[in-house]
């Protein structure tokens, strides 16, 4: 990785083992590697769906079998994947009481698969259908075939209860995550591009509550000029992988996740 030589990696392990309560906050970036696509750049799923077609809860209720193309695709990359060393490297962060819980914009329920225990779920996950008619709820398993629009015992078609521009973010996850980002010592950001809000406002939370913010991407976002304390420029996999190494040195390999997911 490009992460300035071993010092910038070597400050942030430093960080992270005198503080020990950081909290991550995660975007599309870290599941990159697990072969599900990001939404902005040039390979991003924006480049293929505009977002103001597909992703809003106005278009769902408009046209939700349209919506439901981009959303069957979603469904079935994120269905077919597994997490990746970055997933698990978090994972085991949090069983070496480095890290305290991870925010996620990611709606793949890979952390989970990977072993982390405090997961909080900003946009929601893809697992559950719910009603907006009825608002009854049902895993998506039960109701959705590749390809197929599913539907409610009313009738309706069910929608992926995940945030759609255009909702509010559900108010337990909200208050959860403003409450990490209060409580913190490090703030973790890796691989979001943080331009959506209110996550975006989370590094902002975290630094004025007095918090180290360092975030991991190979690219700068309009936290790296301000917010960040410090930038480990590089894949979320190869960045963890070498915090891991420097808060575990007599390891040859980090800790595994913990067994049984
Ligand atoms: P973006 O697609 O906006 O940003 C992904 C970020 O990951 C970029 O900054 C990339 O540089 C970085 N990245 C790419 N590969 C990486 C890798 N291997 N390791 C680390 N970083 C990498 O995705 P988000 O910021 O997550 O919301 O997007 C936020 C929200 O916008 C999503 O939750 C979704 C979307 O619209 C809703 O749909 C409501």
């Amino acid at each position: 990785m490009r992460a300035g030589g071993s010092g910038p990696v070597r400050e942030a392990a430093r960080i992270l083992d005198g503080r020990r309560n950081a909290v991550a906050l995660t975007g599309a970036g870290i599941s990159v590697e697990s072969g599900i696509p990001s939404f902005r750049g040039t390979q991003g799923m924006w480049t293929k769906y505009d977002p103001m077609e597909y992703a809003t809860l106005h278009a769902f209720m408009r046209s939700p079998r349209k919506v439901w193309e981009m959303l069957s695709e979603m469904i079935s990359v994120c269905g077919g994947a597994a997490p990746n060393a970055a997933h698990k490297g978090l994972a085991a962060l949090e069983e070496m009481g480095v890290v305290r819980a991870v925010i996620t914009q990611n709606v793949d329920g890979l952390h989970q698969a990977a072993g982390s225990r405090r997961v909080i779920e900003y946009h929601g996950n893809l697992d559950e259908l719910i009603c907006v008619h009825c608002w009854k709820r049902y895993p998506t398993r039960d109701r959705w075939t590749p390809g197929g629009v599913p539907l409610c015992d009313c009738g309706e078609v069910l929608k992926p209860n995940v945030v759609l521009f255009g909702e509010s973010i559900p108010w337990l996850p909200q208050e959860q995550a403003e409450e990490e980002a209060r409580a913190c010592g490090v703030l973790l950001v890796i691989g979001t591009s943080a331009q959506v809000s209110p996550a975006c406002d989370i590094p902002r939370i975290a630094k004025e509550s007095g918090a180290a913010v360092i975030e991991i991407n190979p690219e700068e976002t309009s936290l790296s000029g301000n917010v960040t304390d410090i930038h480990l420029r590089g894949s979320a996999s190869d960045a963890i992988r070498l915090l891991l190494k420097e808060l575990s040195p007599g390891d040859e390999a980090p800790p595994s996740a913990p067994s049984g997911h």
